[in-house]
């Protein structure tokens, strides 16, 4: 991956988490690398020239992961009668756009093991989040055209990547996060006390890893996109993106994510029908995508969220593009 330029202005953001977190960072980010297969896949994905058959040719390098998709191509999901058992015909069925959103979110899961999280915390629901996240940022992308469908994918993927560090790599810190939060210390309000900020811690990650710098400010600032010194549109993106998951019954628990309906609006230049409709698509699409992500991560026993009643209060927001803080 090309080198990246490190944002300006930010290298004091060390210094707003834990002491102990801070120095074991560059540690976990030399130890939990992205497979090399993540790399490659996310240089292919920033390049608007890819084609199918250059992501085939990745995946056939990392037989685990082809192996994955061909059993993703042939989940009821895709109604096959006779099963796929070859690489390129599962392609087929997948098709380009989803095989790169299973290819990076396979790969993600496989990087951080979520099985053994704190008690009390849902692992899965927090994959399911960033599943959904990075899902509905990808269509909202298409839709606005406020950046590339890939990018916003990607950042929707990783943008809680710091809660992903501190559930699998510092649990004693997490669990006093928990022992906060079930006090009824919001979410934010308890990281920021202990020095845990998990956008920072997130950023922080991203940056060792020399992501491109279009998802660093996409982590950092996707609670607060008005923030964000460059351009805002990603983080603008994925924070609507994270509040949707939310209503869509797919949340990351412990928060509860607002965003500034009219300023993002007009950000993205999103019409108020436009987001209506993008809604109504999302109440039905998500349900039916949402077991092929359950397989993804080798698991089948949780009810489908659907709780599409909460989107209500969004799309009348969106009507009226009242909405200053929308939850
Ligand atoms: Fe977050
Ligand atoms: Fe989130």
């Amino acid at each position: 991956m090309a080198e990246t330029r490190r944002p300006t202005g930010r290298d004091d953001l060390e210094n707003q988490i834990d002491a102990q977190v801070a120095h074991r960072l560059p540690d976990i980010g030399r130890l939990v690398s992205l497979p090399h297969t993540m790399y490659t896949l996310l240089s292919l994905l920033m390049d608007e020239s890819t084609q199918a058959k250059d992501l085939q040719s990745v995946l056939e390098q990392d037989p685990a992961l082809a192996a994955k998709v061909i059993s993703l191509s042939n989940s009821a999901f895709y109604g096959l009668a006779t099963p796929v058992s070859t690489l390129d015909r599962a392609i087929l069925i997948i098709g380009f756009k989803e095989l790169e959103f299973m290819a990076m979110g396979l790969g993600l899961s496989e990087t951080f093991d979520l099985s053994q999280v704190p008690r009390g915390f849902d692992g899965e629901g927090l994959w399911l989040h960033s599943l959904s996240v990075s899902w509905i940022a990808r269509e909202l992308a298409v839709i606005t055209r406020a950046c590339e469908p890939s990018e916003a994918m990607i950042t929707g993927l990783l943008h809680e990547l710091g809660v992903i560090i501190l559930v699998s790599k510092f649990p004693q810190q997490f669990h006093e996060l928990l022992e906060l939060t079930d006090a009824g210390v919001p979410f934010l309000d308890a990281e920021t006390s202990l020095g845990l900020r998990h956008t920072v811690i997130g950023y922080l990650l991203a940056r060792n890893w020399n992501l491109p710098e279009i998802f660093q400010e996409g982590i950092l600032y996707h609670h607060d996109p008005k923030k964000c010194p460059g351009r805002n549109e990603i983080a603008a993106l994925v924070n609507l993106a994270d509040s949707l998951a939310h209503k869509a019954g797919y949340p990351m628990k412990l928060e509860d994510p607002s965003v500034d309906l009219a300023w993002t609006m007009d950000t993205l230049k999103l019409a108020p029908p436009t987001l209506q409709n993008f809604i109504k698509i999302l109440m039905t699409s998500l349900p039916q995508v949402q077991p092929v992500w359950l397989q993804m991560m080798r698991s089948g026993t949780r009810k489908p969220a659907g709780d599409t009643g909460s989107f209500s209060s969004l799309m009348d927001s969106a009507a009226g593009k009242h909405g200053k803080t929308a939850r």
